[in-house]
């Protein structure tokens, strides 16, 4: 229903013509789709539902941190996942209220946990013996109270891209599962700190429930092991890593459910306040990225050369990720197969390899789809290619949300050294 090819207009996402839009502000041009994004919410927050107690929905905001989506997450009851003090200041900007605020990551200053503690977030994701430390220390030192859940690793496989993959002791992600209850005990000793619970996040686009179960089953036994030792366990935060289907793969249809259930059978009768802190799932289908094509070039298996590259869309690139690509204007011809791939100086810049498609010509347009995650904030200017323009669309119509960046903010900050240029 969010994508749909009319006769007249071609493609329309959320009923909005795309060739409007790229008439309008020009490509490469990122397109949000408010109303698939709600209806995302809206989905996710019902299938929580099933598990029977609350489940609080914090966005991983590192997916998206467009000021418009934050709004939207606002208006829909959904607080953030934050990992950075820049993204702290970014939620707190969107008017975030602070008590839905949880602040993960390996590696937080001091100046990131102050910025933390004085903003009263409600919660802290503690990864170190180290970090539980400083923490008590610069709380102690502000006069504040930290509100502290300990992140587990809890060393299962989730399968997915190794460079996605967080929950395996050889990661740098987490306390080790089996040091986790004597450091949550030393916790409720130190100063500064309020012990409030656990959190666990094992990797990132996972479509079966089995790693979620198995992690969340060892969650719940360290959860009685810290109990019977005496201490209160208030919440457990069940971290993000929801996988959504790039291409058509069915058999990620039912993941929400499938993902509450994983929930509820393991820590939902446990007394606990419950969260997660899903991206991508929310956010990569209301997202696309509008591009033209900018020549096609001849060869045993023919480059079609795009306006947006790996600077834009870094996924590929990175993760070898697969991202469907259709073509905006009615169809017509049939197809063959061709790479498309960006004009940045790299062998790499490829964002659709060996791809079937109807053929294409210089000034058509397509749309890369499923790129509303970790599409547009990993963007660089790399080959001083500026930040592309961003639209929402919604009820029709379409707003821009961030103009295409002038060719000359690129070297707006800089300055030559007086003593390097002598005259
Ligand atoms: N919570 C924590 C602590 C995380 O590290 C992450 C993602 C999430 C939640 C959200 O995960 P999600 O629900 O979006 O899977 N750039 C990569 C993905 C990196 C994910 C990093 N952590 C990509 O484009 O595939």
């Amino acid at each position: 229903p969010w994508l749909r090819m009319d006769v007249q207009d071609g493609l329309l996402f959320d009923g909005v013509s795309l060739a409007a839009i790229a008439q309008g502000v020009g490509t490469p041009c990122w397109v949000t789709g408010a109303d698939t994004l709600l209806r995302r919410v809206r989905t996710l927050q019902a299938a929580m539902g099933q598990v029977g107690v609350p489940v609080a929905i914090h966005f991983a905001m590192k997916s998206n941190d467009h000021l418009a989506v934050l709004a939207l997450m606002r208006g829909a009851g959904v607080g953030m996942d934050v990992v950075s003090g820049g993204e702290l200041a970014r939620a707190l900007h969107a008017g975030i209220d602070s008590a839905g605020i949880v602040f993960s990551g390996v590696g937080k200053t001091d100046a990131e946990l102050d910025a933390a503690l004085r903003a009263g977030i409600g919660q802290i994701n503690v990864e170190s013996a180290e970090e539980l430390h400083r923490l008590s220390a610069r709380a102690t030192t502000l006069g504040l109270t930290a509100p502290v859940s300990l992140r587990v690793n809890p060393d299962v496989e989730s399968g997915t891209h190794a460079k996605i993959a967080t929950g395996h002791a050889e990661t740098k992600f987490g306390v080790a599962h089996d040091d986790a209850a004597a450091l949550y005990a030393q916790g409720t000793r130190l100063p500064g700190l309020r012990m409030d619970g656990l959190a666990v996040h094992i990797g990132s686009q996972i479509g079966v429930p089995a790693p979620f179960r198995d992690a969340y089953r060892r969650v719940a036994a360290l959860v009685g092991d810290i109990r019977a030792a005496g201490h209160a366990v208030r919440r457990v935060d069940c971290g993000g890593g929801l996988g959504i289907a790039y291409g058509d793969d069915a058999s990620l249809a039912g993941v929400p459910a499938a993902w509450a259930g994983a929930i509820a059978t393991t820590l939902g009768g446990l007394d606990l306040a419950l969260s997660i802190e899903p991206g991508r799932w929310l956010a990569a289908p209301a997202g696309l990225l509008l591009s033209r094509v900018i020549q096609t070039k001849a060869a045993p298996t023919p480059f079609v050369v795009l306006d947006a590259a790996m600077n834009d869309l870094a996924r590929p690139a990175l993760y070898d990720a697969f991202h469907a690509v259709v073509p905006v204007a009615p169809q017509r011809r049939a197809g063959r197969v061709m790479h498309l791939v960006g004009p940045v100086c790299e062998t790499g810049d490829i964002l659709a390899a060996d791809r079937r498609m109807p053929e294409m010509r210089a000034g058509e347009l397509v749309a890369i789809l499923d790129t509303g995650a970790y599409g547009a904030v990993m963007s660089s200017t790399y080959n001083a290619r500026p930040f592309a323009a961003q639209v929402m669309i919604g009820g029709g119509r379409w707003s821009v949300i961030r103009p295409r960046q002038p060719v000359e903010a690129l070297w707006a900050g800089e300055s030559v050294p007086g003593w390097l240029v002598r005259a």
